[in-house]
């Protein structure tokens, strides 16, 4: 279908990137169509409607996860056979149509421009670039090590296409490994024979893992300096932010020694994984540190603080993405207003680039600030249906 995308119209209505979304059996959405063609999008709604449902849909679209959805028959709407996400998007180069088709069993389907894509998600990335900012972020610091290993993993998927081939690789090879340890019991395999055939799975292990173990590093490297300036920024240079990756093996950024160590920590960790019938050593299972001053944040900072943290991270998180790929990210704010005080709402709209297409979900206008209300489009949600639309408010 022919999908007239929109360029300069008014001042306040610049070129967006993401034209148009259509949403059909998505969550609670039998059919959603928005076109936007402002940079500001206010979604309103009271709890339970699907505001949060739109902006996941967006971040499937840049990250090919869901950070809320176990699995893919969550994000179906019940009783469906599949859902779907249609986006026109506008890129610095080219123009995309991209279709997803989502199904209960995990299997998708992907279009871009009317092809059928190979790999539904690896080629799903890289096409299109957001920054999700939710109150339920603080999870970052609060949260355990899988929340803090989903975030890593969601925003590297959009900077290396290569990652999520990797990924998808050691968590096969883990899954393998573990369904060895497991049935040891039943099959009655001799130990030595048991680890020769462990062996085999944990060559694989090491090498994906050990690449995804210096892809992590080396992007909190990069984002670790831009997330301590914000944080020096909103604290008045009174907290010091630190982020430090906690590796199961001792983590370096040689290949070959990390390779060779991880190699020693699975040797070593072969009792202990056969009597507790798992994979012990690796990436999935390495975790994220916050530090405030030297302390674990999770541990000292108040909430303040660790609202704070969550905003220096992920201003960061946008600057990083804006550097790599040299293109604005789009923004989802899901509720953050309510949660952020005067002087982080402030700090947050200040430091955001100028020309950046905004999505931001609310329960009541009043939480936002009139700034951010200029010249934005406004839908109206109740239960899955877009009741009102304003524009240019
Ligand atoms: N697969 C699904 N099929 C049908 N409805 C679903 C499905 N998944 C979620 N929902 C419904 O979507 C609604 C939640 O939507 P969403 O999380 O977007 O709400 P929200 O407007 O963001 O609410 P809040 O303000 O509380 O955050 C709930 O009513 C939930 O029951
Ligand atoms: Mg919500």
């Amino acid at each position: 279908m022919p999908w007239h995308i929109s360029t300069v119209v008014c001042h306040n209505r610049l070129i967006v990137q993401l034209n148009k979304l259509k949403l059909v059996n998505y969550r609670n959405y039998e059919n959603f169509e928005g076109n936007f063609d402002h940079l500001k999008t206010i979604i309103i709604g009271q709890n339970a409607q699907g505001k949060t449902n739109i902006l996941e849909a967006i971040n499937i679209l840049a990250t090919a996860q869901s950070d809320r959805a176990e699995k893919d028959s969550d994000l179906v709407l019940w009783n469906k056979e599949h859902a779907l996400i249609f986006a026109m998007i506008q890129t610095k180069d080219s123009e995309l149509e991209i279709a997803l088709q989502i199904n209960p069993s995990g299997r998708r389907k992907l279009k871009i421009n009317d092809v059928t894509k190979k790999a539904p998600q690896a080629d799903l990335l890289g096409n299109f670039f957001s920054v999700m900012f939710s109150c339920d972020d603080l999870y970052l610091i609060k949260g355990s090590p899988s929340n803090r290993r989903n975030w890593l993993d969601s925003v590297i998927f959009q900077l290396d296409s290569k990652y999520h081939r990797t990924m998808q690789s050691y968590q096969k090879s883990v899954t393998q490994k573990n369904a060895l340890l497991k049935s040891t019991r039943e099959t009655g395999l001799s130990k030595k024979s048991l680890k020769e055939q462990i062996e085999v799975w944990n060559d694989q292990i090491i090498n994906s893992g050990s690449e995804i173990i210096s892809t992590r590093l080396n992007f909190i490297e990069e984002i670790k300096p831009i997330a301590k300036e914000f944080q020096d920024n909103i604290s008045r240079y009174t907290e010091e932010l630190d982020l430090i990756y906690k590796c199961t093996i001792s983590a370096c950024n040689d290949k070959e020694a990390l390779q060779f160590l991880f190699k020693q920590s699975l040797e070593k960790s072969f009792e202990e994984e056969l009597s507790r019938g798992q994979s012990v050593i690796g990436p999935h299972r390495d975790d994220l540190t916050f530090l405030i001053n030297g302390k674990e944040a999770k541990s000292f900072a108040s909430q303040g603080q660790q609202r704070s943290i969550v905003l220096a991270v992920k201003l960061a998180e946008l600057k990083v993405i804006e550097k790599r790929k040299d293109e604005i990210p789009v923004l989802l704010l899901d509720d953050v207003f309510a949660e952020l005080d005067e002087s982080r709402q402030d700090f947050l709209l200040h430091n955001l680039p100028e020309n950046i297409q905004t999505f931001l979900t609310t329960t009541h206008i009043s939480n936002i600030q009139k700034e951010f209300l200029k010249g934005a489009q406004i839908l109206e949600i109740k239960n899955g249906k877009v009741t009102e639309m304003a524009k240019c408010v």
